[in-house]
C-alpha cells in the first residue's frame, strides 16, 4: 500500500475504530507527499520540530488547501462564520489575543481559576453518576463524557443553563464539516449554515454580558481594558465560540476514549479503583495512546523546510498527524501498548509550540475526575459493543455512543483527597514549549 493511500484509508470511516495500522504505514516515511501536492507529517520528532518552527504558519488565509476548501476567512475563519481566532493566527497577533484571553483563565493574572473549579466538577460528576442509579445500561458518552465538559465550559464562559441544546446541533454540523472525506462544496455549505447560527448566538451572549457582567470568562473579556486593550468585538465573538467548541468537543472524546480503554484493560481499571492517584499519569497516557485530536491540518511552510530529508516547499500546505507521532517507536517503546506507568507527558495530545492547547489544565482535571469516579462507582461495567460506533470526524476522533451494561452504582465514599494529595506529590511537569 502506498503512503498516500494509507492516508486515505486512515480517513475512511470504515477504519475509524482503528486507524493506527495506517499511521504505522505512513510513518515509514515521516513526511509523505500526497497527490494533491500537500504533505502529511507522521514522525514524532518531525512533528515536534515543526510545531516549534517559526517558518511554519497557522494562518489559514495563507494556506492554499484551506482557501480551496473554503476554510479561510471570508467563508469564514477557523470556525464556521467566524473571523479567525488566535488558533489560526501567527505571532505577534496570535500572542496578543491569546494573552488577552488567557489573562482571565490562568496564571499569572488569574491563578486558581481552573483549580477552583474542581469541587464543582466533582459535584457535576457525582450528580451524573447518581442519575444512573437503578439502570442496568448506561451510555458513557450521553451520561457522562458529554454533559461534564459542556456544563463546565458553559459555566466558565457564562452561557446560561438550558442554552446548550441551542448550540449542540450547530456544533455537530460544524465538526462534521471538518471531515476531509467530504467534498469541499459540501464542507463549505455545512460550515456556512452552522456558522451563521452560532455566530448570532454568541453575539447575543456577548452583548448580554457586556451590559450585565457576571463572574465569568465572557464578561471578563467583554469588559476588561487590560494592558493590551480590549479584545475587538469581532474577535471576542470568535474567541467565545472557539472556547465553547474547543472546550468540550475534545474533552468528550478524552473521557469516552478513556472509559473504552479502561474496559479493554480491566487490570488498569481495577488499579485506578484502588489508587485514584493513578488518574494523573493515566490521563497523560490516554492523550498519547487515544488522543482526542488526531491531526492539525492547514499548516503552511513559509520557506523551504527540510524535514527528515524531504523538502516541504515554501507555500505548501501540510498536516501534522499528532496521533501517529504519539505512537512512533522512536519516541516510546511498545507504542501500541497502553501503559499508564510511563509517566510521559511529552506526548502530542495537546499539540505544542505557541499553539499548545490553552485549555489543557481544564481538560486534564475533568478527565481525571470523571475517570476516577467512573472506576470507583460503576459496578462491573461491560461493553455492549467493541468497537463502539464512532463520530464521523477523523480529526476529532471518539465514540458517538459508548453503551455499557452495569450491575449498579456504588456510593460515593471514596476519597477524593487521595487524588489531590497524590496529584500534588506526583505532578508531572508541563512539557517545554
Ligand atoms: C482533551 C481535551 C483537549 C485536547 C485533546 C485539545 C487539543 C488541542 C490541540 C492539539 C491544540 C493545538 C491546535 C493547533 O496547534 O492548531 C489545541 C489548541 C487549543 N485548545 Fe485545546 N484541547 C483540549 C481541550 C481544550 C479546552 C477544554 C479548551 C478551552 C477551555 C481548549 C482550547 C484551546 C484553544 C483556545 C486552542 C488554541 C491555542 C492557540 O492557538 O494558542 N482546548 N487544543
Amino acid at each position: 500500500m502506498s503512503q498516500a493511500s494509507s492516508w486515505e484509508q486512515s480517513l475512511d470511516y470504515s477504519n475509524r475504530a482503528n486507524p493506527y495500522p495506517f499511521y504505522a504505514e505512513l510513518r515509514k516515511t515521516p513526511v509523505t507527499r500526497l497527490p494533491d501536492g500537500t504533505y502529511v507529517v507522521s514522525g514524532y520528532a518531525e512533528i515536534a520540530s515543526l510545531l516549534h518552527d517559526p517558518r511554519v504558519s497557522s494562518d489559514i488565509n495563507r494556506n492554499p488547501a484551506a482557501v480551496a476548501a473554503g476554510a479561510a476567512a471570508g467563508d469564514n475563519g477557523d470556525g464556521p462564520g467566524m473571523s479567525p481566532t488566535f488558533l489560526s493566527m501567527d505571532p505577534p497577533d496570535h500572542d496578543k489575543f491569546r494573552r488577552i484571553a488567557m489573562r482571565h483563565f490562568g496564571p499569572p493574572t488569574t491563578p486558581g481559576r481552573v483549580a477552583g473549579l474542581e469541587p464543582r466538577m466533582t459535584e457535576i460528576v457525582t450528580d451524573l453518576i447518581d442519575n444512573m442509579a437503578g439502570r442496568r445500561r448506561i451510555d458513557v458518552v450521553d451520561d457522562l463524557a458529554y454533559p461534564l465538559p459542556v456544563t463546565v465550559i458553559c459555566e466558565l464562559l457564562g452561557v446560561p443553563p438550558g442554552d446548550e441544546h441551542r448550540f449542540r446541533v450547530w456544533v455537530d454540523v460544524a465538526v462534521q464539516s471538518t471531515d476531509p472525506g467530504l467534498d469541499p462544496e459540501t464542507q463549505q455549505k455545512k460550515r456556512a449554515e452552522a456558522g451563521a447560527e452560532l455566530r448570532s448566538f454568541m453575539e447575543e451572549l456577548v452583548e448580554a454580558h457586556r451590559k450585565a457582567p457576571g463572574n465569568d470568562l465572557l464578561s471578563a473579556m467583554a469588559t476588561d481594558d487590560g494592558p493590551e486593550g480590549r479584545m475587538p468585538a469581532e474577535q471576542l465573538v470568535s474567541t467565545g465560540l472557539l472556547l465553547l467548541i474547543a472546550g468540550h468537543e475534545t474533552t468528550v472524546n478524552l473521557i469516552a476514549n478513556g472509559a473504552l480503554t479502561l474496559l479493554r484493560h480491566p487490570h488498569e481499571l481495577q488499579r485506578l479503583r484502588n489508587d485514584p492517584g493513578l488518574a494523573i499519569p493515566m490521563v497523560e497516557e490516554l492523550l498519547r495512546y487515544e488522543p482526542p485530536v488526531h491531526f492539525v491540518p492547514f499548516r503552511t511552510a513559509l520557506d523551504d523546510i527540510d524535514v527528515a530529508g524531504t523538502i516541504i516547499p515554501a507555500g505548501a500546505s501540510f498536516t501534522l498527524l499528532l496521533a501517529a507521532g504519539n505512537r512512533d517507536p522512536a519516541h516510546v517503546t511498545d507504542p501500541d501498548l497502553f501503559i499508564p506507568d510511563r509517566r510521559n507527558n511529552q506526548h502530542l495530545g495537546f499539540g505544542g509550540g505557541v499553539h499548545l492547547c490553552f485549555g489543557a489544565p481544564l481538560a486534564r482535571l475533568e478527565a481525571q475526575i470523571a475517570l476516577t469516579e467512573f472506576a470507583s462507582r460503576i459496578e462491573n461495567p461491560r461493553l455492549v459493543a467493541d468497537p463502539p460506533s464512532y463520530r464521523p470526524s477523523p480529526f476529532l476522533r471518539g465514540p458517538s455512543h459508548l453503551p455499557m451494561d452495569i450491575d449498579g452504582i456504588a456510593g460515593k465514599e471514596h476519597d477524593r483527597a487521595a487524588l489531590i494529595t497524590i496529584a500534588d506529590a506526583g505532578r508531572i511537569p508541563d512539557p517545554p514549549c
